[in-house]
């Protein structure tokens, strides 16, 4: 990459870690703008966890079991993130929900890819809502998050065909390629600041983007 700005990130897992793979390859082979400063984790066992540190990247891990309220848990969680210089965070499967405590740190700052194409089937077990829904397509959501869950406005989507023979996890596969490809390119849009929101609308910018 040449010398543009890269912007400091964190990338918060529950999991596996294929997305948060996604974005970190991204940023080292110049397609992201961004430099992702840790990979946190509030479950130890995390998978993602091991992909990171293989990847060369700082890992970190705080368990919200240790925390009596969410609020604290999100506070301990901004604190560590301001710690690394972080201004965006990138959510890649991190299965809790976020109070103000912690977005409050990050206005319009903190991403999350959701695999369904939103508002439909918010929540957990997306991809067998859609198949227990009838729905004849789906796909992936990539938003800015807000205190709902999976409420914030939507920055890019990819539709992904239900067939007749899915099962849950033939259909998860399939987003879930989707979703490895989208979201560094849609993050990227945001941390090179071509896109503004107005209102629910995330639209393209009219400005020079700043990468
Ligand atoms: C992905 O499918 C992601 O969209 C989903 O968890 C999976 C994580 O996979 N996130 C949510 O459901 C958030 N509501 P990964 O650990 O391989 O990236």
């Amino acid at each position: 990459m040449t010398e543009s700005r890269r912007v400091p990130i964190a990338i918060l897992l529950s999991g596996r870690g294929t997305n948060m793979v996604s974005l970190v390859r991204a940023a080292q082979e110049g397609g992201l703008h961004a430099d992702v400063r840790v990979v946190v984790s509030n479950k130890a066992d995390a998978g993602g966890l091991l992909l990171a540190a293989g990847l060369g990247v700082p890992t970190a891990v705080l368990s919200h079991k240790d925390f009596q309220t969410r609020e604290a848990f999100d506070s301990a969680l901004a604190d560590l993130l301001a710690r690394h210089g972080v201004e965006y965070v990138a959510l890649a499967g991190f299965m809790r929900v976020l109070t103000p405590t912690f977005l409050n740190r990050f206005p319009r700052r903190v991403i999350n890819i959701h695999p369904a194409l939103l508002p439909s089937f918010p929540g957990v077990h997306s991809q067998q809502q859609a198949l227990d829904y009838g729905a004849r397509i789906t796909g992936c959501t990539v938003h800015f998050v807000d205190e709902g869950t999976d409420t914030g406005p939507v920055i890019a989507q990819v539709a992904v065909d239900v067939r007749d023979e899915d099962d849950e996890d033939a259909l998860s596969a399939r987003i879930l390629q989707q979703e490895n490809a989208l979201y560094p390119r849609a993050l990227d849009d945001v941390l090179c600041g071509r896109l503004i929101i107005e209102g629910r609308r995330v639209l393209r910018a009219r400005e020079a983007a700043g990468c």
